[in-house]
């Protein structure tokens, strides 16, 4: 006997942006997971060291069903995207979901002081990264019946919803994409694709301390007196959208952790 999530992903193919870490990785393991007969897996990211490893976890750990195909993927290059969707072996073309997972911030600058090449990456990486890949992946969704099928998941983030101060970077391309996915979903209504965004709060990830340019102690004070979500607890909640049946869109989610109720009001434990 089967869930129903394992039968809704059954044969999938499924696509991870910034798989090598965090909830990109948590939710490669928790799709292999759910539907361990028939997935295969695409996982990207730059550390293609760190997706090998990954990839030789899952294949472990779930067995033959499910098959992983590896790329080395800088989604803040267009030209990269454009070789990664040309290179595509036969066996994984037919991609059925797209996790638009990749993002990262550096810093807590305000304006005037935010460093240019700061701009120039997050901009690239977290909005322009997952336009360019959307774009990519939507004339595959397209060539289905019915206007299309897939599903386009994104990491949005609290931060799209509510900057906060030290935020004004970050936070306006998390709202970037939260405006693209909210005029994607609109505009692909007449289709079988589903648009998703799932908006965590606070996650202990890498995130924190590429934040803080690797500044532990600053990257812990983030979380102190708090229980931040872990990458898996969001993991679920992607696999869980794209394991509904077809007519069903989770469309929009927004993930605390019980401390947690906007970016400062947070509750600690003294
Ligand atoms: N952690 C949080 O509190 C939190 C909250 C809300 C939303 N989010 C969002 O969740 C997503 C995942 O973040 P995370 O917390 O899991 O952070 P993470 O642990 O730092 O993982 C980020 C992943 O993105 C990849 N990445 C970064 N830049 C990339 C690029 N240019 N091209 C391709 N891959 C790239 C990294 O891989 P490589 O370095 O190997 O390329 C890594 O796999 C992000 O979009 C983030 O904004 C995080």
């Amino acid at each position: 006997m089967s869930t129903s999530m394992a039968r809704n992903l059954f044969g999938k193919t499924i696509l991870i942006t910034g798989a090598s870490a965090g909830i990109g990785r948590s939710t490669a393991f928790e799709f292999a997971r759910t539907s361990p007969a028939s997935l295969r897996l695409i996982l990207t990211a730059r550390r293609v060291d760190r997706l090998h490893q990954i990839a030789e976890e899952i294949e472990h750990e779930a067995g033959t069903g499910v098959r992983v195909h590896v790329v080395k993927l800088d989604v803040s290059k267009p030209e990269e995207i454009e070789r990664f969707v040309q290179g595509l072996p036969e066996e994984f073309r037919a991609i059925d979901v797209l996790v638009n997972n990749a993002g990262f911030m550096s810093g807590v600058e305000q304006a005037p002081d935010i460093p240019p090449n700061v701009i120039r990456d997050v901009w690239a990486t977290n909005v322009t990264g997952v336009i360019n890949m959307t774009q990519a992946i939507l004339p595959i969704f397209k060539a289905r019946p019915d206007g299309g099928r897939g599903d386009v998941v994104m990491l949005g983030s609290l931060a799209g919803r509510e900057p906060y101060v030290g935020g004004a970077l970050y936070c306006s391309s998390k709202a970037a994409v939260r405006a693209f996915t909210d005029a994607l979903r609109r505009e692909l209504i007449a289709t079988r694709i589903r648009v998703i965004t799932v908006d965590p709060g606070q996650v202990l990830t890498e995130f924190t301390t590429i934040r803080y340019r690797g500044d532990q102690a600053k990257a812990d004070a983030v979380y102190a007196g708090c229980e931040p979500l872990t990458p898996d607890d969001v993991a679920e909640v992607i696999v869980f959208a794209a394991g509904r049946r077809e007519n069903v869109v989770v469309a929009d989610t927004l993930l605390f952790p019980s401390h947690q109720a906007s970016p400062t009001h947070v509750h600690r434990k003294s």
